[in-house]
């Protein structure tokens, strides 16, 4: 099967809703909202960056960036998260692909990096880091990384989006 990576388009919404809360379903890390946060941040003008993998016309995949603020107010900085592929087609690239198509996006649109809470195991492949020190206080120190576009790094403590914690 060849699968495609392009923008979101309108048509794609309620595939990203179902497909994302498909993919988080049962996980004991998932808070149970991943699939209303694309929403809340599309609803915010905060969906920066929301790209699909398709296969034929079914979305089999969804990406999201967001805005990330940085205490010191310096540098231009997004957040990956969520990320999901459909459960029967995991494990074959699809995530791979669509981390690295959305860095390219985010690099093009002047982003210094990128931060995240996720797996180490996982993102760690795909050029995060720890960055414990750099951790916004309402987020687990040991699962927050970040990966750097260029050389220069950041100052400070980093924020996600205010429509992270719509729910809590
Ligand atoms: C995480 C996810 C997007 C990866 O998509 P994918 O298309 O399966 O990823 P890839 O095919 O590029 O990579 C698969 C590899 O990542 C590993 N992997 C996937 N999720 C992982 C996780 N949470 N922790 C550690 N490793 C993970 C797989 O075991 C596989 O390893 P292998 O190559 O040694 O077999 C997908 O598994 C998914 O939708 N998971 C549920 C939602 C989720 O957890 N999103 C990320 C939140 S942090």
């Amino acid at each position: 099967m060849t699968t495609t990576i392009r923008p979101e388009s309108e048509t794609d919404r309620d595939a990203i809703w179902h497909l994302t809360k498909a993919a988080f379903e049962g996980k004991p890390y998932a808070g149970g909202d991943e699939q209303d946060l694309v929403n809340s941040l599309r609803a915010c003008g905060a969906l920066t960056v929301s790209l699909v993998a398709t296969d034929v016309d079914e979305v089999v995949g969804q990406i999201t960036f967001s805005p990330a603020t940085i205490s010191s107010d310096v540098g231009h900085w997004f957040a990956l998260g969520p990320v999901s592929v459909m459960p029967a087609r995991q494990r074959e690239g699809i995530g791979a692909m669509l981390i690295e198509a959305g860095m390219k996006v985010i690099t093009e649109q002047g982003a210094w990096g990128c931060i995240l809470t996720g797996n180490p195991l996982y993102y760690s492949r795909h050029g995060f880091e720890p960055a414990a020190e750099h951790c916004p206080d309402n987020e687990p120190k040991e699962y927050f990384m970040l990966r750097l576009v260029g050389e220069t790094k950041p100052v400070g403590q980093f924020a996600f989006h205010e429509a992270f914690y719509a729910g809590s």
